[in-house]
């Protein structure tokens, strides 16, 4: 059983029955990665192609990880030193892997849709590994995985999501899988911070951090996008930190076992304090573990659906 579609855009299109798969499938294969050879032959003879046009720690190695625990070949496609510099467009260095029997295109970009205007004209799968501020989808099964293993479920679990909604792939989302999923979504911020037409997406929009942390199961805190956001949005750093940022009081306002989430880069002190950010209540760690699991499962399952 593979998923339904040839490619792996946003969790929009995604089906319920399709996120527990994945995770499910991400659950079976995570103990691979504590063997001592961590590796099983499920993809061998394929070919995963990372292109990443915008900077990556986690996302691009654990791309990388996931699909050599797979045992398929992997190719880390550097902007720099090809021949995109020399004017290529995306198409067609999309489409020259593809001619080298690409299975599988991993591609983080800068403009929203990039991902979804490749895989109409590739025959390759296509993974969408961050695109704008549109869909981060393999960060936000990793989140919904990590907050699974914690917790038992996800139905029910309320679930505040603070920062900058407007510009965060991972925010957008986060809300399409946690309510697909039953969650009771918040989401927290200033007003200049919130997309037009976010309460149709079924959260709760709040911009007192206290009120939106009150009972909460999980607490999700996002970077300030400054590269995206154009214009200052907000008077300053430290009073959006005042405002905004997670400290150990406020933390008090969720409940008691409240998980602490980031996606990643952390911001220390901006968005959230160091002690928060290493202490008790953080699973950023296990979010980042998890990411190989999530995206072994989305690999194996879109060559599956393939097969
Ligand atoms: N969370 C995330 O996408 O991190 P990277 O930018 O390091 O991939």
């Amino acid at each position: 059983m593979g998923l339904k579609g040839k490619d792996l855009l946003g969790i929009r299109e995604l089906e319920t029955d399709e996120i527990g798969l994945i995770l499910d499938t991400a659950e079976s294969l995570k103990e691979v990665s504590s063997r001592d050879i961590k590796k099983v032959p499920a993809l061998r003879g394929k070919t995963v192609v990372n292109l990443f046009f915008e900077p990556s720690t986690r996302t691009r190695t654990s791309f990388e990880l996931a699909a050599k625990r797979l045992s398929a070949d992997l190719l880390n496609i550097s902007i720099a030193t090809s021949s995109v510099v020399k004017g290529e467009t995306l198409f067609d260095t999309a489409k020259n892997l593809e001619a080298m029997m690409a299975d599988i295109i991993v591609i983080r970009h800068s403009s929203s849709g990039a991902p979804d205007r490749l895989a109409r004209r590739l025959k390759s799968s296509v993974i969408n590994a961050g695109d704008g501020s549109h869909e981060h989808p393999t960060q936000a099964l990793t989140d919904l995985y990590t907050i699974r293993e914690r917790k038992g479920g996800l139905s029910g679990l309320i679930v505040t999501i603070v920062g900058d909604i407007a510009h965060s792939r991972v925010a957008r989302s986060n809300i399409y899988a946690l309510v697909k999923m039953g969650a009771d979504v918040r989401v927290a911020g200033p007003p200049t911070m919130m997309p037009a037409g976010i309460d149709k997406l079924g959260v709760r929009v709040y911009h007192d951090l206290d009120e939106a942390l009150s009972g909460a199961d999980v607490v999700m805190m996002l970077r300030l996008q400054l590269e995206r956001q154009g214009k200052a949005l907000f008077p300053s750093i430290r009073e959006y930190s005042r405002l905004y940022g997670l400290n150990s009081e406020r933390l008090k306002f969720a409940k008691k076992d409240a998980l602490v989430m980031h996606p990643g880069p952390v911001n220390r002190g901006v968005e959230i304090t160091s002690d928060l950010a290493d202490g008790v209540s953080s699973v950023i760690m296990d979010q980042v573990t998890n990411g190989i699991a999530v995206r072994m499962a989305v690999i194996y399952l879109l060559s599956a659906g393939r097969a």
